[in-house]
C-alpha cells in the first residue's frame, strides 16, 4: 500500500441505532405532527453536499423539514469560514435565535461546518451563545447522530471538534435538495495551503472517494432523473492520489461520461497548477461534459501568485486557457479573483485587469482579501487601505461587466440547448442555464422545469440572456 493511501471507513451501525433512538425521543418531544428541522447552509457546494448528508441522517431520524425556524424542533446552521463577512453573517444570525430559544426552550440549536473547526470560534460560541446546545466541525459529520443524541438526552452542551483530518467516511444516507440538479462529492479536503486560505485547516487533508462508489452514485442519480450533475472537490484535478490504485481526474470523468443517459456533467474546482491537457481533451471529446471550465486564477501578477503559493504563473495560466479555447468549441471560462492581497500594488492589480481582458471570462467571483486567523497571509504587511481596495474592486467589476456584455451579445441569434431550472418570481419567466453555465430567461410553461429545451438567444443584458423556446424538443 502506498504511503499516502487513505481507505474509506463506513459510518458505523451504531449511528443508525442513534438515528432510531432520536426518532423515538422526537416522537414524544415534537411540537407539531412530525418533528421538524430547519437547516441553513452557508458557503460553498461542499457545505451544501454535507448538509444533504445531515438532512439524510435527520430524515432517517424521523424528521421533516421546514423553512421557518419558528416551527422547527431542531435548528442547524452549517457554517463557512472562508471570509470574515461569511463568519459575521453566521454570528449575526445565531444571535437572532436568542429570542426564539427563549420563547420555545425545547428547540435545540446546533452549529456545524467549517467555522466550528476553529478553536477560537468554538470558544466564542461556548462563551457568548449559551443557547447553542450542539457544536461540531467538518471532521465529526460521521457521528452526528451520536452527538445529537447526547445533546438531546444528557441536557448538557455538546462541543466537538475532530482531530483526525485524514479519515474518509462512506455510507451516509443522502437527502438531495434538488430533483434534477445535484452535487456529487468525489474528494474532500485540500493539501494546497494557498497562503490566504482557511480551507485546508478546517477541512483537513485531501482524500479521494473510490471510483466505483462515485460511479454507482452517478448511475443512481442519472437513473432517477438528474440532468445536471456537478462533481465536487476543492481541487478536482488532483483526484485519485490517495487511492490504492491512483487514477487521474480525466480518467474518472471519462468513465462517468460513458454512462448512458441525457445529462450534463460539471465539476468544480479545477486548480490551474494541475489542469492537464488530458483533462481538456476529455472535456472536448466528452458526450455529457459541459463546455465550461471554472479555473480560478486569483491574481494576474506573478509576484502575487508566488506570495499566494499558487504554483503557477500568468504564462502557464494563459497557455492552459489558450489550449482550452483551441480544443473546446465555444468554451465558457469562469474564475475566482482576490483583490487587495497583502503587498499587492496597483501595478499588480492592473495585471489582473489585463488578464481578464485577454481571457474574456463569462463570469467572475470576485473577493476582497480577508485575513484568516492561522493562515500565513494573516501576518503579511498589508499597507493598502480598505477604501483603496474598494476602488480597485469596483474597477474590476466595471471591466468584467463590459466583457460579459460583449460575450453575451455575441451569442444573440445562436441556438442553445438549455436546462430549465425554475421560475423567476418577479416576472413569471422561466430561468434556464446553458451548458456554459450562462443564465437564459424565457417565456414558457412551468411544467418544463427540469427538462432540456432548445432556445434561440434573442437579447443580451450584461451577463444574462433572453431567449425564445423552440418547439421541437
Ligand atoms: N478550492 C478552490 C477555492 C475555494 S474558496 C480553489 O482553489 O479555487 C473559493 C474562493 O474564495 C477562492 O477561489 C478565493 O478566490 C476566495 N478566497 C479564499 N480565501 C479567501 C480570503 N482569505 N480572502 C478573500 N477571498 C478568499
Ligand atoms: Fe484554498 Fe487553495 Fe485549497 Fe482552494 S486550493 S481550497 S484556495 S488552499
Ligand atoms: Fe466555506 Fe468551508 Fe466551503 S470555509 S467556502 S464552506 S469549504
Amino acid at each position: 500500500m502506498l504511503a499516502n493511501t487513505i481507505k474509506a471507513e463506513s459510518i458505523n451501525d451504531k449511528q443508525f441505532e442513534y438515528m432510531n433512538l432520536i426518532a423515538e425521543i422526537m416522537e414524544i418531544r415534537k411540537r407539531g405532527d412530525k418533528p421538524l428541522a430547519f437547516v441553513r447552509t452557508y458557503g460553498c457546494q461542499q457545505n451544501v453536499a454535507d448538509s444533504e448528508k445531515i438532512k439524510g441522517m435527520l430524515s432517517h431520524s424521523g424528521f421533516d423539514f421546514t423553512d421557518t425556524p419558528e416551527d422547527a424542533d431542531f435548528i442547524l446552521f452549517n457554517t463557512c469560514a472562508v471570509r470574515e463577512h461569511a463568519e459575521d453573517r453566521v454570528f449575526g444570525n445565531v444571535g437572532a435565535l436568542k429570542n426564539l430559544k427563549r420563547k420555545h426552550p425545547q428547540i435545540l440549536i446546533a452549529l456545524c461546518g467549517c467555522m466550528m473547526e476553529q478553536e477560537h470560534v468554538a470558544n466564542r460560541i461556548y462563551n457568548s451563545f449559551p443557547f447553542v446546545s450542539l457544536v461540531f466541525g467538518t471532521h465529526s459529520l460521521h457521528h452526528f447522530p451520536e452527538l445529537y443524541y447526547s445533546a438531546l438526552v444528557d441536557g448538557r452542551r455538546v462541543f466537538e471538534r475532530g482531530n483526525d483530518d485524514k479519515k474518509l467516511y462512506e455510507g451516509y444516507p443522502v437527502r438531495r435538495d434538488g430533483s434534477f440538479k445535484g452535487w456529487l462529492p468525489i474528494m474532500y479536503g485540500c493539501n494546497n495551503f494557498c497562503t490566504y486560505c482557511i480551507v485546508p485547516y478546517v477541512r483537513g487533508r485531501e482524500r479521494s472517494r473510490e471510483k466505483d462508489l462515485i460511479l454507482s452514485e452517478a448511475r443512481q442519480m442519472i437513473q432517477s432523473g438528474y440532468k445536471d450533475i456537478t462533481l465536487l472537490g476543492q481541487n478536482v484535478n488532483s483526484y485519485g492520489k490517495t487511492l490504492e490504485t491512483p487514477l487521474s481526474f480525466a480518467q474518472l470523468i471519462s468513465e462517468i461520461d460513458s454512462i448512458e443517459g441525457d445529462y450534463w456533467l460539471r465539476f468544480m474546482t479545477s486548480h490551474p497548477k494541475d489542469c492537464s491537457k488530458e483533462l481538456i481533451d476529455t472535456i472536448a471529446s466528452g458526450r455529457h461534459i459541459s463546455k465550461h471550465l471554472h479555473l480560478p486564477f486569483q491574481s494576474g501578477s506573478d509576484r502575487i501568485l508566488k506570495a499566494m503559493n499558487r504554483h503557477y504563473d500568468r504564462k502557464k495560466y494563459l497557455e492552459t486557457v489558450a489550449y482550452a479555447k483551441e480544443r473546446i468549441e465555444d468554451v465558457s471560462l469562469t474564475s475566482d479573483i482576490i483583490v487587495g492581497f497583502p503587498g499587492e500594488t496597483y501595478e499588480d492589480f492592473k495585471q489582473t485587469l489585463s488578464l481578464i481582458r485577454k481571457v474574456e471570462f463569462t463570469s467572475l467571483f470576485t473577493f476582497i482579501f480577508s485575513p484568516r486567523k492561522g493562515t500565513p497571509a494573516e501576518k503579511y504587511d498589508d499597507p493598502i487601505s480598505a477604501e483603496e481596495k474598494g476602488k480597485w474592486f469596483r474597477e474590476l467589476l466595471d471591466v468584467q461587466e463590459e466583457i460579459a456584455a460583449k460575450r453575451c451579445s455575441s451569442m444573440v441569434g445562436k441556438s442553445e440547448r438549455v436546462l430549465i431550472e425554475g421560475v423567476k418570481e418577479k416576472t413569471g419567466e422561466l430561468n434556464a442555464r446553458t451548458s456554459g453555465n450562462i443564465i437564459v430567461e424565457l417565456d414558457g410553461d412551468e411544467s418544463l422545469i427540469g427538462t432540456f429545451q432548445n432556445a434561440t438567444i434573442t437579447k443580451a443584458r450584461n451577463w444574462i440572456l433572453k431567449g425564445e423556446l423552440k418547439t421541437e424538443e
